[in-house]
């Protein structure tokens, strides 16, 4: 019994007759492994064990239905079917020719020992199992359609005539049967035998394989010619990776074929090795691959470590005139460097930055929403965080800058031309998000952060600007980011190199420290006549020091801490750039732009410097220098006259002031600032005009006022320590200066380092510095005053106040009532909390005795002096040379607090 559901348990069974010829053509004959008769009158009549199957109709009207099927499962699945043939033997039939079809069954059915009588043409009883008309296996499974479930249209069809062999070729339905059996077993029901239904009558007999007549010759008869797949295999590449493919395909890719049926498996295929050769000059067997993941230098397939192959270990070697250079242990000891280790890089370089490497950045000039630069016009600049590039080996550092740059834009302004800034506070962080933090770690002791905590608020403050309270970037007067504020700058004042920087009350370190400044240029007539080395020769240099990380990241302490020094050097946002001179003067506007570090600048081959202004313009006669030194905050305008230099000379501008400052020679100091290279091009000399500017000098007998500042450090106890003003903070105002008097104020340094004292609204002049000493704790001054420096005489905003000295300087105010901070410039001072302020107030004439009040003791003076007075007459209110009832009216009409 064959079951079709079963079918390909059985191959060896329908095998017989089974012949293989060739490798690549194939042909197999099969014999017929189930044939039956579907009898159209009964569902109980079959002939699974008869001798014949029947198609077509009988003389009565009755079809006939014949099924046969082969087991192809000698034929490998995916073979490439080229032929079939299916051959039958036709013995009885009473009729001309008819076609018979082959159609393919979409249902299993079954063969069973039925068994026909006679010629077998009536059928006999169905046994289990059987294909019936109804049943593809009798009693149980029926057929979806009554005779058998099939494909509507022929694969094949023949003409069928008397006895004898008839042959169904290869038609393309026929080969796709076949194929589709081949590849897909369970699906092989064989085909139905169908006769001509329309014609009465059309039966035709054929023989079946239990026939066993001319010797079996006579059986259903299968042929198919086919070509078996390709042999597939593992393929192992030399890089130890692994395909399946065909041999062919394998080896002409360049594989090693491992065999046919042959899987990839994870160490099927060893890649080769050899010698790697790592940085540290270690060597150790690995596959090219690994070799080169782990950053060495393969050596080539079956070399290996001994002998040691690879070459001796380098390292980055500080060297001392050319830095870092990647070396062996011996070439950089022979080059007299510092070897940083076998492997180590030189980017980053593990060495100082090397100098001299970047050109020297010029700020741009800042360019006005309405207006020009240089006139009247507003401004719009905001203040944002960017990453610039600070030096060549150095990954770009994140910096706050105004107008996208650090430092940030100069701006040109001429006297007597207003201008408008509104400053922006932009400030987003990476994620392009409006600041809440600040970038820098904050500490909350001083004064501002402990109130306002770690915001990243700013407020702008021109530095050597005479403005307006409202425009001065009082400390207290800070944004948010997404804030701003718009200042007028009226610059009612004389040529001179200013600047503007952050301010904000106990952050300003952190802000300028971040990048937070620029320039401010005024220009007048004076200036211009003096034909001063201008465009491409009028170069401003901001000094500032910092620290990177090799990432390029600031280092900046987290607590604040009594000063910062820097190890490395920037100019205009640049370390140690150089800078191309023709030979020629130039103009340099040098300021110094650092937190704490003050600077005493030198031309490495001596070249003079002419200093032609000082922090508030230009002096009345030049100075000739050789040393220049600046203190935080400090501007000189010097001109360098390179024209006698011969082209290709080198000039290092260097630093020799110690940090801290005063200090012992030597210490924390950063000798080099930047490099000038001259060129061939000729420039023009300059010839320094004998007299820049007449110079008006503040006379001490004009002085109203002398006013005493005591400069110490306390302890504290949330930072450790703070520096103080008369030991007094930010909030305590004592000083209220009267607009249109001159006062003198002396500051005593009663520590031990030097504190630039710098003062809003004014310039001064500084007029002497006195040595002291402490007796009993009372200052008491020694030896004699001796004058300030000849490059300090001019005005001045900003003065150094050394240790145990009194400096004295003189000023008047004018024109702006309000609150004015003063403090020392060291920003880390500043911020805890050697700040201060004065508050400029409208004369008061009746205030005879300077307290800020008219009441009874400014009475009482004018009734006690109540006559005619000569000289010195304070109480003579109206200035009619006579103390009288005018007088007293004047101080009751005033009566009260006067501000
Ligand atoms: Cu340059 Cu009050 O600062
Ligand atoms: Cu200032
Ligand atoms: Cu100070």
């Amino acid at each position: 019994m064959w079951c079709a559901r079963t079918m390909g348990g059985l191959l060896a069974a329908g095998a017989i007759g089974l012949t293989v010829t060739g490798a690549s053509a194939d042909v197999v004959e099969l014999v017929s492994v189930a044939d039956n008769t579907m009898y159209s009158e009964s569902g109980d009549l079959s002939n699974g064990a008869g001798d014949y199957f029947f198609t077509g109709v009988t003389g009565s009207g009755d079809r006939r239905r014949g099924l046969v099927a082969f087991d192809l499962s000698a034929i490998p699945p995916g073979s490439d079917v080229t032929s079939v043939t299916l051959q039958l033997y036709m013995s009885r039939t009473i009729v001309g020719p008819e076609p018979v079809a082959l159609h393919r069954v979409l249902e299993g059915w079954g063969e069973g020992g039925s068994q026909a009588d006679g010629q077998e043409g009536g059928g006999g009883d169905a046994a289990a199992g059987d294909a019936t008309w109804e049943h593809r296996f009798y009693p149980g499974d029926t057929w979806a359609t009554a005779g058998g479930t099939f494909v509507a249209t022929a694969s094949a069809t023949e003409m069928i005539d008397d006895s004898g062999f008839y042959t169904w070729a290869s038609t393309e339905s026929l080969l796709a049967d076949v194929s589709g059996w081949v590849d897909d077993a369970a699906g092989n029901f064989g085909w139905v035998v169908i006769g001509n239904e329309s014609a009465t009558p059309s039966a035709k007999r054929f023989n079946t394989r239990e026939d066993g007549s001319a010797g079996g010759g006579r059986r259903p008869r299968l042929t198919v010619q086919f070509t078996p797949p390709a042999e597939t295999g593992a393929c192992c590449f030399p890089d130890g990776s692994c395909t399946v493919a065909t041999s062919d395909a394998c080896v002409s890719g360049g594989g090693g074929y491992q065999g046919d049926g042959v899987p990839c498996t994870p160490d099927l295929c060893p890649a080769p090795d050899g010698a790697c050769c790592f940085p540290d000059g270690g060597c150790n067997v690995r596959t090219a691959l690994d070799c080169a993941a782990e950053g060495g230098d393969y050596q080539g397939d079956g070399t290996d470590c001994s002998p040691d192959p690879c070459p001796d270990p380098v390292g980055a070697c500080c060297q001392p005139d050319t830095f870092c250079a990647e070396l062996t242990a011996d070439d950089c000891d022979a080059a007299g460097g510092v070897y940083s280790g076998d492997g180590t890089l030189c980017v980053p370089s593990p060495c100082r930055l090397e100098p001299f490497v970047d050109p020297l950045p010029l700020p741009a000039v800042a360019q006005p929403i309405v207006g020009e630069p240089g006139g009247a016009a507003e401004y719009e600049i905001a203040m944002t965080q960017f990453t610039q590039t600070l030096h060549r080996d150095l990954p770009p550092t994140t910096v706050w800058g105004f107008g996208g740059t650090y430092p940030g834009p100069t701006i040109e302004a001429r006297t007597g031309e207003p201008i408008t800034v509104t400053w922006m506070n932009d400030l987003r962080d990476a994620a392009g998000d409006l600041r809440t933090d600040h970038f820098l770690p904050v500490d909350l002791c001083p004064h501002g952060p402990d109130h306002e905590g770690n915001t990243p608020r700013t407020v702008v403050h021109l530095h050597g600007g005479h403005v307006p309270e409202e425009s001065d970037g009082y400390p207290e007067h800070t944004f948010l980011p997404g804030g701003s504020d718009v200042y007028e700058y009226p610059n009612l004042q004389e040529a001179a190199t200013i600047w503007y920087h952050d301010h904000a009350l106990g952050i300003t370190r952190l802000n300028v420290q971040m990048g937070l400044a620029g320039f401010y240029l005024i220009r007048d007539d004076v200036e211009d006549a003096l034909n001063l080395p201008a465009g491409e020769f009028e170069v401003p240099l901001v000094i500032q020091d910092r620290e990177f990380r090799p990432d390029g990241a600031l280092v900046y302490p987290e607590e604040w801490e009594e000063h910062f020094f820097g190890n490395t050097l920037l100019v205009n946002g640049k370390v140690w750039p150089f800078f191309e001179v023709k030979r020629g003067a130039y103009r340099f506007r040098i300021l110094n732009g650092s937190n704490s570090r003050t600077y005493l600048l030198s031309f490495s081959d001596g070249t003079v410097m002419h200093q032609i202004g000082t922090d508030g313009g230009l002096m009345e006669t030049s100075v000739a220098l050789t040393e220049l030194l600046l203190a935080s905050g400090e501007r000189a305008d010097v001109i360098v006259d390179f024209s006698a230099a011969s082209p290709g000379t080198e000039i290092i501008l260097t630093n020799s002031a110690p940090a801290p400052f005063p200090g012992e020679e030597g210490v924390g100091v950063i000798p080099e600032v930047m490099k000038f290279v001259v060129t061939s091009d000729a420039g023009t000399p300059y010839e320094v005009p004998k007299v820049l500017r007449p110079l008006e000098i503040l006379d001490e007998a004009d002085a109203v006022m002398t006013r005493d500042f005591v400069m110490t450090k306390e302890p504290e106890p949330c930072a450790g320590s703070r520096w103080l003003i008369n030991g007094l903070g930010w909030d305590d105002i004592t000083e209220y200066p009267v607009l249109g008097t001159t006062e003198i104020w002396r500051f005593a340094n009663r520590s031990g380092i030097m504190h630039p004292m710098h003062m809003h609204l004014v310039f001064f002049q500084v007029l002497d510095r006195q040595a002291f000493e402490l007796i009993d704790d009372e200052i008491v001054p020694i030896g004699d005053p001796i004058p300030p420096e000849e490059n300090e005489r001019g005005w001045k905003d900003t003065v150094r106040v050394e240790p145990n000295e009194i400096t004295r300087v003189i000023t008047r105010f004018e024109d702006f009532a309000g609150l004015f901070a003063y403090h020392c410039h060291i920003l880390e001072h500043e911020d805890h909390e050697m700040m201060r302020q004065f508050q400029t107030v409208f004369p008061c004439p009746a205030d005879l005795d300077g307290d800020r009040d008219v009441g009874f003791t400014d009475l009482l003076t004018v009734l006690a002096s109540w006559g005619p007075c000569d000289v010195e007459c304070p109480a003579d209110i109206d200035g009619s040379g006579d103390v009288g009832f005018t007088d007293l009216l004047a101080v009751l009409a005033a009566w009260g607090p006067c501000v």
